[in-house]
């Protein structure tokens, strides 16, 4: 059996290094495509694999069809809005994603761009603090959650809005649920994002939920660029010279938005939250697992298609 790591944006080393024990104590051949640059190698590497591991790659129908023997793909991380499901099932191949794994990463950047935002991009300037101040969480899944666990620490008040979370989950967690997203933004300064990139959630954070936020309001993404209507984020910023957005995803607009708005807006060149070493050993792992499990048992607990 062989188990393929393709990832353009690779994981560290000593994540590698576990992954490849895992493969070895299964009997199993490992293979890397790491830094690709031509969609090309990546259809060459899957031709014969059995399993294969993903991070933000694309895995269309086009992979599919190249992937004769292919029986399991594992996104190691959370988002699968990569993956073709519905091409997936076609062609009789397992999706499963590693729910969690990666979540820390994730909500320590959360505050390492808050606290630069709410310090003015650290330029010499007097900033504010963010003890005692309103924090809301768009969607209370395990990045969410573990947000909320951060911010307590920091002394923050904290909401969050899931309507697929029940409420005790979010009380037990001593943080206060909202119902409604207007709610949301209007009686929080600092909204932080975690909603998948979704056919019901693409554009949906723009002008009118935006502008809903408190004076000095800050809007952080570290979920995925297409939550966002860009033309919305441009006019809510204009009208409020008081409020920032701060993103672990270029936007497509970034020129356009870092040359209008300057510091009031921060961009990652790279997707950069689970870029940690406890991250991707984490995932990466639990991808490998995952795969053999599948392989080797037929177990597809974290499978997402249908
Ligand atoms: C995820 O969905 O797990 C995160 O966005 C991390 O994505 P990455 O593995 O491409 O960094």
């Amino acid at each position: 059996m062989k188990i393929l790591v393709a990832t353009e944006k690779p994981f560290a080393a000593v994540a590698i290094d576990g992954i490849r024990k895992v493969c070895d104590e299964a009997g199993y051949e490992l293979c890397l495509l790491e830094k690709y640059t031509e969609r090309k190698q990546l259809l060459d590497a899957v031709a014969d694999v059995d399993a294969l591991i993903v991070r933000s790659d694309i895995v269309d129908n086009e992979v599919f069809d190249a992937a004769k023997q292919l029986k399991i793909v594992v996104r190691a991380g959370a988002g699968y809005d990569n993956i073709d499901l519905a091409a997936a099932t076609a062609h009789n191949v397992v999706v499963e994603n590693t729910p969690g794994q990666n979540s820390n990463a994730v909500a320590e950047l959360v505050f390492g761009m808050l606290v630069m935002a709410v310090r003015n991009m650290y330029n010499g300037t007097s900033g504010t603090e963010i003890k005692d101040k309103t924090l809301g969480i768009h969607a209370f899944g395990q990045v969410g959650r573990n947000v909320a666990r951060i911010a307590k620490g920091f002394g923050m008040e904290v909401s969050a809005l899931d309507p697929y979370c029940p409420d005790e989950v979010i009380v037990e967690a001593g943080v206060k649920p909202v119902h409604s997203v207007e709610d949301l933004y209007k009686n929080n300064k600092f909204v932080s994002l975690h909603i998948p990139a979704t056919a019901e959630t693409r554009g949906s954070v723009g002008y009118e939920l935006i502008t809903k936020l408190p004076k000095g309001g800050v809007l952080i993404n570290t979920a995925r660029k297409e939550v966002i209507d860009e033309p919305g984020l441009a006019k809510a910023l204009e009208e409020r010279p008081d409020l920032k957005y701060v993103a672990d995803i270029k936007p497509d607009s970034a020129e356009e938005l870092k040359a209008k708005f300057g510091e009031r807006v921060f961009f990652t060149p790279k997707k950069m939250g689970a870029q940690t070493a406890e991250a991707n050993i984490n995932a990466g792992i639990a991808a490998a697992r995952q795969c053999v499990a599948y392989l080797r048992d037929g177990i597809d607990r974290f499978k997402v298609n249908k």
